[in-house]
C-alpha cells in the first residue's frame, strides 16, 4: 500500500481525498499497488467528517511518518506551504500540488531539492485546473519549437466575463457566484486582476523555455475596468471579451502579457465560457493545438493533482525529471508587439483627433452617443501608448485576438 498525506482539507484537499478514495480501483490499476490517505493536515477538526480520524494538526506527523511516501500539498500561499513542502521534499517524500502561486515562484527551486532527494515535485494542477497540459508540454509535444501559446487559464474571470455577455450581470454579483462555485482565490483581486493567470503563464512560458519567467516581469492587467458597455461594444464587432495569458515568440522578440482581449469569432477561445479553459499551442511543426476543460473547482483541479500522485507512485524513489532551470529570461518583445485596438474615449474632440492620429481607423457605433468608439489598425504597443495619450485619462481601450 502507498500512503498519501495530503496538506490542506479545503475545497482541493477535499477533492483530493474524495478522488483517492472513490476513484481507487481505477489508480490502484494504474499503480498496482493501492493508494490511500493515511493523514490529513488542517488547523481546524472536521467532525462527522468520514475522515476526521485522518485529521492531525502537526506537520511533523506527515513528514515525519515513514509509511506516508506522498504528499498534496493543497494549502495555497508562499509561507506555511512553502516551508511544509520544503520539509517533505527533504524527508525524500514527493509532493505534488494546485499551488501555482508557490511554483511561480520556487518551482526550481523545489525541482532541485526534489532532485536531490530522489523524489518529485509536480504541479499539473496548478495550471488549467483539471485539463492536463503541463504534461502534454513536457512529454507530447517535445518535437516542436512553441511560437505561441495563447490561454484562458482563470475560470473565475471566465466565468464572470461570460455571464456578464449572457446576461448583462454585473460585476459585483457573478464575483460573489464565482466564489460560492469554490472558483476564486482566497483574495479574489487574485483573479479579477490577472495575477493569478500571470502566474500560470509563468509556469507555462518557464517549461516552454526550460528556464524561469517570472511573473512580475509579466505586463498584467485584470477584467476590472471591463464595464457592460465594453462587452456591448465587443457584440457590435462580433467578438467577445476574454482574459488572455499570452506568449509569443515573433520576429521583434519573445513575450508574454495577461490582459483583456477582444476575441475574434474565427478562433476557437470565442466559445470557452463559463469556468471552462483553453490553452492553445501553435508548434512550428505540429500547427495549432488545444486543450480545454474545465480550469477551476473541486474536482476537476483535484483529478490533475491526483494524476501526478499516480505518476509519482510509479516512481517512487526515483525523481520524475522537469526541465526548468534555475536561471531567469526576460521578454523584450511587449512594446514592439502589433495587434490592433479598440478605443472608447469620451474626449470632446475625439472624432477629429481619432481620425488624424490613428490612420486607417475604424468608428464603430454599439448606440452610445456620449462617446466615440473605434478600432485601430495594426499597430505596435509603443506606438498606440504614444498616440493615444492625446486623449488623456479619458479613454478606455482592449486590445484585439485575431
Ligand atoms: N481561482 C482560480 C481560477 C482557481 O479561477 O482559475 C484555479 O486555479
Amino acid at each position: 500500500m502507498i500512503n498519501v498525506g495530503v496538506f490542506g482539507y479545503g475545497t482541493v484537499g477535499s477533492g483530493v481525498v474524495e478522488v483517492l478514495s472513490e476513484n481507487s480501483d481505477v489508480i490502484a490499476r494504474k499503480v498496482g499497488d493501492k493508494v490511500c490517505v493515511k493523514s490529513i493536515l488542517d488547523l481546524r477538526d472536521f467532525p462527522g467528517d468520514p475522515f476526521e480520524d485522518r485529521i492531525v494538526h502537526d506537520v511533523n506527523l506527515v513528514v515525519n511518518d515513514p509509511e506516508i511516501s506522498i504528499i498534496c500539498e493543497t494549502m495555497g500561499g508562499v509561507g506555511a506551504a512553502y516551508k511544509f513542502t520544503v520539509m517533505a521534499l527533504e524527508a525524500g517524500k514527493s509532493v505534488c500540488t494546485s499551488n501555482k502561486e508557490l511554483v511561480a515562484m520556487h518551482g526550481p527551486e523545489l525541482l532541485k531539492l526534489a532532485e536531490d532527494h530522489n523524489c518529485s515535485y509536480k504541479f499539473e494542477a496548478s495550471v488549467g485546473g483539471g485539463i492536463p497540459i503541463l504534461r502534454p508540454l513536457q512529454n507530447a509535444i517535445t518535437a516542436d519549437r512553441i511560437l505561441k501559446l495563447t490561454g484562458i487559464v482563470n475560470g473565475t474571470t471566465n466565468y464572470m466575463l461570460t455571464k456578464m455577455t449572457n446576461e448583462a450581470a454585473d460585476f459585483a454579483t457573478v464575483l460573489k457566484e464565482a466564489q460560492e462555485m469554490g472558483y476564486a482565490e482566497l483574495h479574489p483581486e487574485a483573479d479579477t486582476e490577472g495575477l493569478d493567470a500571470g502566474r500560470k503563464l509563468a509556469i507555462l512560458s518557464s517549461l516552454v523555455y526550460g528556464k524561469t519567467v517570472k511573473s512580475e516581469d509579466i505586463p498584467t492587467e485584470g477584467i476590472s475596468g471591463v464595464s457592460l458597455r465594453d462587452i456591448k461594444y465587443a457584440e457590435a464587432l462580433g467578438r467577445k471579451i476574454k482574459l488572455l495569458a499570452k506568449y509569443e515568440d515573433s520576429d521583434n522578440g519573445a513575450y508574454a502579457c495577461v490582459a483583456p482581449f477582444m476575441v475574434a469569432k474565427e478562433n476557437p477561445l470565442y466559445n470557452v465560457d463559463d469556468v471552462f479553459n483553453a490553452i492553445l499551442v501553435r508548434g512550428n511543426m505540429l500547427g495549432d493545438a488545444m486543450f480545454y476543460g474545465k480550469g477551476a473547482g473541486k474536482l476537476p483541479t483535484a483529478s490533475a493533482v491526483c494524476s501526478d500522485v499516480v505518476e509519482c507512485a510509479c516512481n517512487l524513489g526515483k525523481n520524475v525529471p522537469c526541465d526548468w532551470k534555475d536561471e531567469d529570461v526576460k521578454f523584450t518583445g511587449f512594446s514592439k508587439s502589433v495587434k490592433r485596438f479598440f478605443v472608447r474615449t469620451a474626449h470632446p474632440f475625439a472624432r477629429d483627433s481619432v481620425l488624424n492620429t490613428f490612420e486607417g481607423a475604424k468608428l464603430i457605433d454599439a448606440g452610445f452617443a456620449d462617446e466615440l468608439g473605434f478600432v485601430t489598425a495594426p499597430m505596435s504597443e509603443e506606438e498606440f501608448k504614444n498616440a493615444v495619450t492625446l486623449f488623456g485619462k479619458e479613454v478606455n481601450f482592449i486590445r484585439f485576438e485575431d
